[in-house]
């Protein structure tokens, strides 16, 4: 198995590190617009092979994409990240361009690679693959629900003290600060309901702070977050290539599920060696239900900024 991560930034680089850990790829190629910056993370990498006590290779290019050639997966991490204050709606002017060229040359070499996108506005970079190639719709996955529901599963441990392993909690809806819908109503801890361990008070409290999770991170670092965005990467790509069929909130082309389409939106979907293989139609709550009609709306239009693109 070969991953090609476009962007070696702290995003691109942390995928790739979470995914040598892994060990769940023979290749990894790194690559970047910013001459030597691909090779020199990848020569860092490399050098914690005997260390760490890993398998699998790393290298890293600037700009050659023939080095990417026969992907089985390949991740976008390219363009800006947000700073303190921003929201990822507002990188749409620099990142769709970027999103949309490096796509087109992945393709060239990878045409049957499953491809995962991270840059943001994400739901909106998804859609521009979606519909500026002619691949298949299962292929193209955002990821953004994974790193989401995490970052709720930490608030939850945090007002909870359970374990995060022992909770199932997923966020759904846009991969946005007001447009995310952390699902209180089903979230369990040890099978028991959050809503009946918690006040309605602090499910509120739990739900807001993992929406604003992202912009929180972006404000103490200066930057958007990356060893969490990484990990989420790295566990996708294991969910694909080892073809574990779990169900992962994810952004993908809806056709009538939810009872929306044409949109790029996190839905639970179950992941597999050929990407999304089926959209997983939860029993939502009436508030639930009108947040994630909201979210629809809100993502539809962001997606109006790509006119001229696709
Ligand atoms: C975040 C960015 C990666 O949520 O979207 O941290």
């Amino acid at each position: 198995m070969k991953v090609t991560i476009v962007g070696a930034g702290n995003v691109g680089a942390s995928c790739a590190e979470y995914i040598l850990l892994k060990e769940i790829v023979e290749e990894i190629v790194l690559l970047d617009i910013k001459e030597g910056f691909a090779e020199g993370k990848a020569l860092d990498l490399t050098q914690t092979t005997s260390t760490l006590g890993f398998k699998s290779k790393v290298s890293g290019v600037t700009n050659d994409y023939s080095s990417t050639s026969n992907s089985d997966v390949v991740v976008i991490t390219s363009g800006i990240p947000r700073k303190p204050g921003m929201t990822r709606e507002e990188l749409i002017g620099i990142n769709a361009g970027i999103v949309k060229s490096v796509s087109e040359n992945l393709l060239k070499y990878s045409p049957d690679a499953v491809i995962i996108v991270v840059s943001n506005p994400m739901d909106t970079m998804t859609y521009l693959v979606n519909k500026s190639f002619d691949i298949p719709k299962n292929k193209i996955i955002g990821m953004g629900g994974i790193l989401d529901s995490s970052r709720f599963k930490t608030y939850i441990s945090k007002f909870t003290n359970h374990s995060q392993h022992d909770i199932d909690a997923m966020v759904i809806g846009g991969h946005g600060d007001t447009t995310m819908i952390p699902l209180t109503s089903l979230a369990k801890c040890k099978d028991e309901l959050l809503s009946k361990i918690v006040s309605k008070d602090e499910l509120s409290k739990i739900a807001s702070e993992t929406m604003v999770g992202g912009a929180t991170l972006t404000k103490l670092l200066g930057t958007s977050a990356w060893y969490a965005p990484g990990a989420s990467v790295s566990y996708l790509v294991n969910a694909i290539v080892n073809d574990t069929k779990e169900v992962l909130p994810c952004s993908v082309y809806l056709t009538g599920e939810y009872n929306v389409e044409d949109i790029c939106i996190g839905v639970p979907s179950i992941i597999g060696r050929n990407g999304f293989e089926e959209v997983v139609e939860f029993d939502l709550d009436q508030k639930e239900l009108e947040m994630f009609n909201n979210s629809v709306k809100a993502v539809k239009q962001t997606n109006l900024a790509l006119d001229g693109l696709i």
